[in-house]
């Protein structure tokens, strides 16, 4: 059956590429912030349901439902305690670079979400923390944030609905695990940024102890539209468990490299034909795919072609949809360089708290330096296995799982390739001695 693809009416981000101004005279005539105190007067709960209709899967990579995460936080303050708001937007996941289109060109579609999100979880402020690097997209976001204040739409009875709600810009330093949400807190605080242990969930002790909800940039960006045009309208696109639209970005050796909307679900090969040109070379020339940025196994050709980009169609690959960076790889790829240049990156990356993951990062990259330049032995390939084995599960954070993922995505489908190295090394080093 042929796949609908998403026609202009349903996009939600119609400034993707910035033709038009990000600031506020342009985002009210794109449609933001039109009657926002009559989405807040809907009251907390009938937003959280709304949020649990439209089917909306967390976008920062893990896929968590949206609404029921928003359940979770207190109706009573305990204690006396407030409640916040943290707005993911340390996009740092190689691959991924759409919530910085949102940043730069859609703020305040952002910074209405967040009042929306916010008051339905009865935060008293959102802490938007951007990625160190992001710098010209803080500055927008600062303007932005300061054209909302201006405007009365947040702060002190904030866009009229009698609601006080504040909205802080808070810069990263560059690091990657500050994306991890209790690293990310812990950063907040001002402290070095590692993970905690979970539980205790961020809803229960989060931003200084208090009940806190992390949510990605792209999640609280639809919410405005999610609440206009209703939960059944977000639901009617994707399959059942991955619903609505998504941002897609697309890098690597296709044609035309790209960030764009479109429903959940596309198949894969028509995602390429229509958003990207196709694959540099042809199809015949396509090698693997990273679908979900680098985090997630690749998916060898021949399995991508037909599936359905969603969290379930490349779970059952062995994959994941992860933020929904995909990363394209021909056949002039050296695969097992690559993800050994990816090895380096979570051992760089690694806070080192955890011994799985500081020794393990560090040990998985320098025998994948080995298994690129073919100096290893045929065995070696299953220890390497095994200690991905050892990582995998073992840690504070996910990091340990985003270190061991990719190389066991390329022992299960590229080992005939890391053994042909090998063999071709020892061949020659016998050549060199018999000279
Ligand atoms: P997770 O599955 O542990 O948690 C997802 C969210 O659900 C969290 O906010 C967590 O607090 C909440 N949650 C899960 N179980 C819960 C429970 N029982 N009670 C209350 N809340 C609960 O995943 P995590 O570690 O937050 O994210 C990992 C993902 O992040 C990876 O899959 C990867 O794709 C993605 N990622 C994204 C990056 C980016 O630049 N956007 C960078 C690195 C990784
Ligand atoms: Fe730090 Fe790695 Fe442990 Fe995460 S898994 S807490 S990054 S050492």
């Amino acid at each position: 059956m042929a796949f609908d693809f998403l026609q202009d009416k349903d996009r939600i981000f119609t400034n993707v590429y910035g033709f038009q101004s990000w600031d506020l005279k342009a985002s009210r005539q794109r449609g933001d912030w039109d009657n926002t105190a009559d989405i807040i007067k809907r009251g907390n709960d009938k937003i959280i349901e709304e949020m649990k209709a439209s089917g909306l899967r967390g976008r920062g990579g893990a896929g968590f439902p949206t609404g029921l995460k928003w359940s979770f936080m207190p109706k009573e303050s305990p204690d006396g305690r407030p409640s916040f708001l943290v707005i993911n937007a340390d996009e740092s996941e190689p691959g991924s670079c759409k919530d910085r289109e949102i940043l730069r060109n859609d703020p305040h579609k952002l910074i209405e979400g967040a009042l929306i999100a916010g008051f339905a979880m009865r935060a008293r402020a959102a802490y938007i923390y951007i990625r160190g690097e992001y710098i010209m997209e803080a500055k927008v976001m600062e303007a932005a944030v300061k054209e909302a204040y201006d405007a009365g739409l947040i702060g002190k009875n904030a866009a009229k609905s009698g609601y006080d709600f504040d909205v802080f810009v808070h810069r990263g330093a560059g690091a990657y695990i500050c994306g991890e949400e209790t690293a990310m807190i812990e950063s907040l605080e001002g402290k070095k940024g590692q993970p905690r242990l979970k539980p205790p969930f961020p809803a229960g002790a989060g931003l200084y102890g208090c009940p806190t909800t992390v949510n990605n940039v792209e999640s609280i960006a639809v919410v405005p539209t999610i609440m206009r045009r209703g939960a059944s309208w977000f639901a009617s696109f994707g399959r059942e468990g991955n619903h609505g639209t998504k941002l897609f970005q697309v890098s690597g050796h296709v044609d035309k490299p790209a960030v764009f909307e479109e429903a959940m679900s596309i198949p894969f090969k028509d995602m390429i034909e229509k958003h990207c040109g196709g694959i540099t070379g042809g199809w015949d020339n396509l090698l693997a795919v990273i679908p979900g940025g680098s985090s997630v196994p690749l998916v060898p050709a021949e399995q991508i072609m037909d599936a359905p980009m969603d969290f379930d169609g490349l779970k059952d690959l062995g994959s994941g949809l992860g933020t929904a960076a995909v990363i394209v790889m021909d056949k002039s790829t050296d695969i097992v360089r690559a993800i050994s240049r990816l090895a380096y990156f979570y051992k760089h990356e690694s806070c080192g708290q955890c011994t799985p993951c500081r020794e393990g990062t560090g040990w998985m990259w320098r025998v994948m330096e080995k298994m690129r330049d073919g100096d290893a032995d045929i065995e070696d390939i299953d220890t390497l296995y095994e200690v991905t084995k050892q990582v995998e599960g073992h840690t504070i954070c996910a990091l340990g799982d985003a270190a061991a993922w990719p190389i066991q995505g390329l022992i299960r489908h590229f080992r005939p390739e890391m053994e042909r190295r090998i063999r071709e090394h020892k061949g020659e080093e016998m050549m060199e001695a018999a000279e």
